[in-house]
């Protein structure tokens, strides 16, 4: 571990709007910025096109460990082909979502993970940041929203990008992946002990960044 490298860990449900919330303080504080869900979303794609199933742990951990992953520009390439608009993609999500339950895939990935924690800080967003992969983070925040809040983001963002889709299916898509990622026995979704909660349900982004640079002055060791 190298606990001299500042960690502001970010967790929470999907469409919570933690990803956004992470980058946006990663930028503020001039940090490196870890994605985590795009390694298992990364992953899901991968065992699609190599037609590894989800039930499959021992396939889809040799997959997982295989991965050509590269983060350049804010996009993301996935051996040698630029994949951010892949990985974003609803059936991407869910398998992601299912691959993510096998503690042989998540311990393919805790390297990567952990490789990301460079001079000058991390921020890093997932489900299980501040619990399992960085639990000695100086700052962990957990975000939470309601499904209804979190349903029409998703469908604002889907609508904008010319996705056609439906706020109910949306919702019952989100519901039953929460359910998944909360009752999983490898890192379930859950807020550290020491975590600091940020309900989003009606605060902006701007916001939620100014609330989290402002614990972040409040404990940052240094300086
Ligand atoms: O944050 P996201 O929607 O991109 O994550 C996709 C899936 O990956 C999510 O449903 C569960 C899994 N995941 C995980 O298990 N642990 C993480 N740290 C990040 C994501």
């Amino acid at each position: 571990d190298t606990p001299s490298i500042p960690v502001i860990t970010v967790d929470g449900p999907t469409a919570s709007g933690k990803g956004t919330l992470a980058s946006a303080v990663a930028q503020a504080l001039g940090y490196h910025f870890l994605d985590s869900g795009a390694l298992y979303r990364a992953t899901a794609l991968a065992a699609m096109h190599a037609g590894v199933a989800e039930t499959d742990e021992a396939g889809l951990a040799a997959v997982a460990a295989g991965l050509k992953l590269r983060f350049a520009h804010q996009q993301i390439w996935l051996g040698g082909v630029e994949v951010s608009d892949e990985l974003r993609r609803e059936d991407v999500g869910a398998m992601a979502s299912k691959v993510s339950v096998w503690p042989a895939v998540r311990a393919a990935l805790l390297q990567l993970q952990l490789s990301h924690r460079r001079l000058p800080g991390l921020v890093a967003d997932g489900r299980d940041m501040g619990t399992v992969i960085f639990p000695a983070a100086q700052l962990k925040v957990f975000v939470v929203a309601s499904a209804a809040v979190r349903a029409e983001r998703r469908y604002k963002q889907l609508i904008s990008k010319g996705i056609s889709t439906s706020i109910d299916v949306l919702r019952t898509d989100l519901e039953a992946r929460d359910a998944r990622d909360k009752s999983r026995s490898a890192s379930p979704l859950k807020p550290a002990e020491d975590a600091m909660v940020l309900d989003n349900s009606e605060l902006s982004v701007d916001q939620c960044v100014a609330k989290v640079l402002e614990w972040w002055q409040q404990r940052n060791p240094f300086g």
